[in-house]
């Protein structure tokens, strides 16, 4: 009894210079945040609480004003409300912007008899309100620093109001342009990937996660979620072993070195275990292999999803199974919140869980500083100078150019004269204000992106005409709205035909509207929507002199395009600066750098498509005549484009590759890179190698290094890479990473079909 009491006024002490009620000892708190002490005040406020109370941090409710999900069919304002002030609610998503997080934070802070502060969680994807490119766009800058930078002002403007916590970056590797999550990632290789992850927790988190610019990330989904099956979203997840660890880990693992503060799992199951009551993604692999001491959140009601899988048979069962396999806080299925306690009290989940969740949570809480002052991201003059700032709209236009790819560029049509043209602008999406926001902008206004048209509009030599032709989609384009694709309305074709043929260049803006990529919005077919591919065939007719500017969230199948069309843009949806940089491509004030981060396929058919594919036992046709060989006999095995490739306005030529082994633990790699156009460009310098002979098959080319250079015309430069020995091995099918001996191939070019190559022995 008297050890009892002694422990809980230690606790009590402890607590008060930590707890947001004390602001007399907030000096003390704050020259305190050290991994030691917040531990040691982790461990005293848990002891303190009561097991209602520790459930509730685990608890995260949705705002009661914005949805990223379906509707649950239990709570409402008034339960929710309820649950806060009794202190079972640990966190809070979707409600945004100083005043509201205030008034929530405040309840929680002083009406709760712990004055524990909420982590107030948004899925700032891409930027809050002032939107950068979506970040498969991003992804194809190939540029860390700039996607760096990217994070770090997203998570800027959204800390500015009243967010402490990012649910990106999203890590999945994914193969299938189907899934419209694809957009979200950074496309399908695990390296790229992986180096993606890093930049983009760090741009988020920063160097001091306690200052009032900086946000907890969230790796997610934690796992396989990208390789739903025929891409469609949330379907079911069979892969081996080989490529869960090789291809599917990777980005989560580096996430997690690099210090992400938090995962989410995943809706899909993975090799019959739904992601959320998976022990051995959650505690074998990620807590325990890894050491990962951040928390897990849920996806959006995948606990309760469970049972629709078929795993869990009611709510109480799915708290149990989501607990014990390791996810620490329940999003949206009010499973943990109605079912925890009774579980601990009956005896069938151990406290100790609840406590290491806990503990887990509250540390974060900590490091985020949100003890020492839980309103600090709540500063309504901060919110106002920093929302849609200046030097966030020059980041975001910085990096909007930088995601911009060249696919094709015939007799040099681009960049386009800055005087004197008749240019025709054609395509519903030319003058959208809208879909270049994409689909994961909640907190962005609508119409807020500067259009093409607006873009070349600020270029003043030239006459611009524009003529919408025929919309992609009708109807209402708000969030999570299923849209209409236009596939019967050609009324505006003779407008834009009549445009076109008096043009001397016509800039056509064709590909998906932004909501027709994200969550939810997996397609079967990869064309352009509706009746674009028609229009563009019926302007080809009058005036072949066409630049095809893509707007687009996934891979197409433009095939008719690549083989009519003289010069094609990818623009993707490149966000609130979307127009000045496109403009500032086509008028060549900016030459195009981008690479591709995913394949583009030539026919559905051949989805999945990727570029490190393994070779089977029957890669090449034997002779001519002949059929048995791994083929299809309608189309060809090739990609439209491949993975890394992107054109410049000027080019480039790579010679004189070495490769030296100095070590047994270092290959030395270098390679001549001339610029051999007229003007100053800059080229991602790929490194592949191939490992010949492994006990588990290896793919027949791997990504294991890149550089981003530049060079002014006619000048060169050798480029120096080195690769580790860890940078050559694989984990085999017991999970373990290995490095074998034997001989690899290398290969050094601007994208995965690099041909230069040369080989070494590694012994
Ligand atoms: C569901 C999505 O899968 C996830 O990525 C997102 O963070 C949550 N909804 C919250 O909006």
């Amino acid at each position: 009894m008297r050890n009892y009491f002694y422990i809980t006024v230690l606790s009590f002490a402890v607590l008060l210079t930590s707890c947001g009620k004390t602001d007399e000892n907030m000096g003390i708190a704050n020259t305190e945040n050290s991994s030691n002490n917040i531990n040691r005040k982790v461990d005293s406020l848990l002891g303190i609480m009561t097991i209602e109370e520790k459930v509730g941090q685990m608890n995260q409710y949705n705002g009661f004003w914005n949805v990223t999900g379906p509707t649950p069919s239990e709570g409402g304002a008034a339960y929710k409300y309820d649950h806060l002030k009794k202190g079972y609610v640990g966190s809070m998503l979707n409600v945004r912007g100083v005043e509201e997080v205030r008034a929530v934070q405040k309840i929680a802070v002083e009406e709760t008899r712990l004055g524990i502060p909420l982590i107030i969680g948004f899925d700032v994807i891409h930027g809050y309100k002032t939107l950068s490119p979506i970040p498969l766009a991003e992804s194809a800058s190939w540029d860390l620093e700039a996607i760096k930078k990217s994070a770090a002002m997203a998570a800027k403007e959204s800390a500015a109001a009243g967010i402490n916590w990012t649910f990106a970056p999203m890590v999945d590797v994914s193969r299938d342009a189907r899934w419209g999550r694809v957009m979200e990632g950074a496309g399908e290789d695990p390296y790229l990937g992986a180096k993606i992850a890093v930049a983009r927790v760090n741009g988020f988190q920063g160097e001091d996660l306690a200052s009032p610019h900086t946000v907890a990330a969230c790796a997610k989904h934690f796992a396989g979620y990208g390789f739903a099956e025929s891409g469609r979203d949330y379907n079911t997840v069979d892969v081996g072993t080989s490529t869960l660890n090789n291809i599917i880990f990777p980005p989560f693992k580096a996430a997690a070195e690099a210090g992400v503060k938090t995962f989410m799992n995943a809706f899909n199951e993975l090799n019959g275990v739904p992601a959320t009551g998976n022990a051995y993604l959650q505690r074998n692999v990620l807590k325990d292999q890894w050491n990962y001491d951040g928390f897990v959140v849920s996806d959006w009601g995948s606990l309760n999803e469970m049972i629709a899988h078929g795993y869990a048979a009611n709510k109480k069962e799915v708290a149990e199974l989501a607990v014990k396999a390791g996810s620490d806080m329940d999003m949206e299925s009010y499973a943990y919140v109605e079912e925890l306690a009774n579980l601990v009290k009956e005896g069938k989940v151990d406290e100790a869980l609840i406590n290491d969740a806990v503990k887990r949570i509250l540390k974060v809480k900590y490091e985020l500083g949100l003890f020492d002052d839980p309103y600090k991201y709540c500063d309504e003059n901060r919110e106002k100078e920093v929302t849609g700032s200046q030097e966030i709209n020059e980041a975001v236009l910085d990096m909007a150019k930088k995601s911009i790819v060249l696919l094709k560029n015939e007799g040099h049509l681009l960049p386009l004269k800055k005087e004197g043209q008749k240019i025709a602008l054609i395509g519903a999406l030319a003058n959208d204000k809208t879909s270049p926001l994409g689909s994961w902008r909640i907190a962005a206004e609508d119409s807020t992106a500067v259009s093409v048209l607006e873009g070349l509009q600020s270029y003043k030599g030239n006459t611009i005409s524009f003529a919408k032709g025929a919309d992609v989609v009708t109807g209402k384009t708000e969030f999570a709205i299923e849209l209409n694709v236009n596939t019967t309305d050609k009324s505006g074709f003779n407008e834009a035909i009549a445009t076109a043929r008096k043009a001397d260049v016509v800039v056509m803006v064709l590909g998906e509207h932004g909501f027709q990529t994200g969550e939810g919005r997996s397609r079967t077919e990869l064309g352009l929507p509706g009746v674009q591919q028609d229009l563009l065939e019926a302007v080809y007719k009058v005036n072949k002199n066409i630049v095809l500017v893509l707007n687009n969230g996934r891979p197409l199948t433009i095939n008719w395009a690549d083989a009519h069309v003289p010069a094609i843009v990818e623009a993707w949806q490149l966000g609130t600066q979307s127009g000045h940089a496109i403009a500032q491509v086509l008028y060549g004030d900016y030459n195009p750098s981008g690479k591709l981060p995913m394949t583009f396929p030539k026919s559905v058919g051949q989805v999945p498509i990727y570029y490190n594919f393994k070779n089977t036992g029957r890669p090449v046709l034997p002779s001519a005549g002949e059929v048995f060989w791994s083929h299809y006999t309608d189309q060809s095995n090739d990609p439209l484009y491949p993975f890394g490739y992107g054109l410049s306005y000027t080019s480039f030529d790579y010679s004189n590759l070495q490769v030296t082994v100095v070590s047994e633990k270092e290959v030395e790699v270098s390679v001549d890179l001339k610029n051999t156009g007229k003007v100053t460009g800059k080229e991602v310098v790929q490194l592949y190698v191939r490992d010949l002979f492994a006990s588990v098959t290896r793919p027949v080319k791997e990504l294991k290094g890149f550089e981003l250079v530049e060079l002014a015309a006619d000048e060169s430069k050798t480029i120096h890479f080195v690769l580790k020995v860890n940078e050559l091995g694989f984990y085999d099918n017991a999970g373990k990473f290995i490095v074998e001996p034997g001989d690899f191939n290398v290969f050094v070019g601007g994208s995965s079909e690099a041909e230069l190559h040369a080989s070494f022995e590694l012994k």
